[in-house]
């Protein structure tokens, strides 16, 4: 006769559940209430959606509710012309301010009629005809956060119905003007909705890491928010990436820390603190949302976001987020592992004078006798040199550079 058993992993930094029934338990346990979802269900979000961290664009840190049909359909138009539709960068992603203030007399939220007078369906069906997807924004409180339009608490499952029903792909859901009752009460009730919606819908939690999101995000949402928004200048860049650093352990495949969308291209830093945000971004899986107008991106903006070899670094498929593994005043070394033993390195310096810098094997986690070669990602150049031990380079104030180092055999 069969056994029976049951064994169960309760992971508590995740909160999450994972079990493993012999067949015969699994029979007898589906009878029981509940139990089946336990054995089957890994979290409350199993939707497939983003194994890779998400890439794509976001309205809100160009135009904030300055937005309209035309804008959404030409900024899909440019991500395909330029190249970054092919790069990875497939989401097309409405803020705020996209809907009416008040709801129809069914309860339905409602388009706005002066900007987005055919619709989302209709904008979705545009999107989807270019192969990219739409995502949209709504807010676990009362009013979004620009209180134009209400928000979705108390009206989850039919929201979620409706973006289902127009072929939303990416719900980012923000927590303005909520209830007072914890993140934790609030976006699970989403979590729920949309998993009974019928579509596959990317779920970015945005509540802004006010309680600690890493902890329990990976059983709620596909991303989270680790910190409040995201200015266009150097100290509140350099800040976003050190609060989501924190959480690294937390971050895996269909569960990312998120330390807000980009800013490249919008013109608040130089370009060499651009190619930091950048480098920090895609080495941490950050989802990597541009937020400039691409409809009117200069070729130096272009050569930071359509970077692949920085891309690649972001889109590996160990999904591991790098780490600060050594801090010396001012500067400091970023490193995380990629697929096939290589390992990607930041050399930042955050300080006012170029300076040298060293990168030690026992920090980024290579064996010391390991020999590598390194490509400098953003000179898309292979070194003449092999390495063993560690890699110097000399980086400028407020640069960085950025390698993939490969053992060689
Ligand atoms: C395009 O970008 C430039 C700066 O790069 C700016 O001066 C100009 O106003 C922008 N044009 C439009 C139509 O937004
Ligand atoms: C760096 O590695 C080289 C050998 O590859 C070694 O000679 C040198 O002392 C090392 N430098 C430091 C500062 O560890």
């Amino acid at each position: 006769m069969e056994s029976k058993w049951l064994i169960c992993l309760l992971l508590i930094s995740g909160f999450s559940t994972y079990c493993y029934a012999s067949k015969s338990m699994r029979m007898r346990l589906s009878t029981e209430q509940n139990m089946e979802d336990l054995l089957t269900r890994r979290n409350l979000l199993s939707n497939g959606l983003g194994s890779t961290p998400p890439m794509g664009w976001n309205s809100w840190n160009h135009f904030a509710c300055n937005i309209d049909e035309k804008t959404i359909k030409e900024t899909a138009d440019s991500l395909v012309s330029t190249g970054l539709f092919k790069l990875g960068y497939i989401y097309v992603n409405i803020d705020d301010c996209w809907a009416e203030s008040s709801r129809d007399d069914k309860g339905n939220l409602v388009p706005k009629k002066s900007t987005f007078p055919s619709g989302i369906k209709a904008l979705a069906d545009y999107v989807h005809s270019k192969g990219l997807k739409l995502g949209i924004y709504s807010d676990a409180g009362y009013y979004t956060c620009s209180k134009k339009q209400p928000g979705s608490l108390g009206h989850e499952e039919q929201d979620a119905k409706t973006f289902a029903s127009w072929g939303i792909d990416y719900l980012k859901y923000d927590n303005c003007n909520n209830d007072f009752s914890k993140p934790t009460q609030r976006y699970p009730v989403m979590t729920r909705a949309l998993m009974n919606a019928g579509r596959p819908i990317f779920f970015s939690l945005c509540e802004w890491g006010d309680l600690h999101p890493a902890l329990w995000g990976y059983n709620v949402g596909n991303s989270w928010r680790t910190t409040n928004d995201i200015s266009d200048n150097w100290d509140s860049m350099v800040s976003r990436a050190d609060q989501n650093e924190v959480y690294a352990d937390l971050a895996r495949p269909a569960g990312w820390n998120d330390p807000d969308m980009l800013e490249v291209g919008n013109g608040g830093m130089k370009k060499d603190e651009y190619i930091v945000h950048f480098s920090i971004w895609a080495i941490s899986k950050a989802p990597l949302l541009i937020g400039c107008d691409v409809r009117n991106t200069t070729k130096e903006v272009m050569e930071i976001i359509a970077n692949k070899e920085v891309l690649s670094v972001n889109q590996d498929k160990l999904g591991v987020q790098a780490k600060k593994v050594r801090m010396e005043g001012d500067l400091e070394v970023w490193a995380g592992p990629l697929s096939n033993y290589r390992v990607a390195i930041v050399l930042l310096n955050r300080g006012s004078w170029p300076t040298s810098m060293i990168a030690h094997w026992d920090d980024i986690g290579l064996p010391p006798n390991t020999a590598v070669t390194a490509r400098d990602l953003w000179e898309h150049k292979t070194l003449k040199t092999k390495f063993v031990g560690n890699l110097t380079a000399t980086v400028d104030s407020h640069a960085c550079k950025m390698y993939i180092l490969k053992p060689v055999s």
